[in-house]
């Protein structure tokens, strides 16, 4: 069983939980700090620091409310 959760925030970002590397299209890491214990990606495609949330969802229309249920 993996240590890592993801969570679907609705009309929000991927909350990854446990320990991460993101790694871009060159093979090269994008820098997160080691004690930060959860990471938001950006799925709403808005954000001005991809592949993180910087919280542009809230204002550009994004709707995501997907439920496993
Ligand atoms: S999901 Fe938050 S800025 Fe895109």
């Amino acid at each position: 069983m993996s240590d890592v959760v993801i969570r679907c925030r609705q009309h929000g970002p991927f909350v990854v939980e446990g320990p991460v590397t993101v790694i871009d299209h060159e093979g090269n890491a994008f820098p997160i700090a080691a004690d930060k214990p959860a990471i938001a990606l950006c799925r709403c495609g808005a954000s001005q620091n991809r592949p993180f949330c910087d919280g542009s969802h809230k204002s550009c229309g994004f709707q995501a409310a997907e439920t496993a249920g």
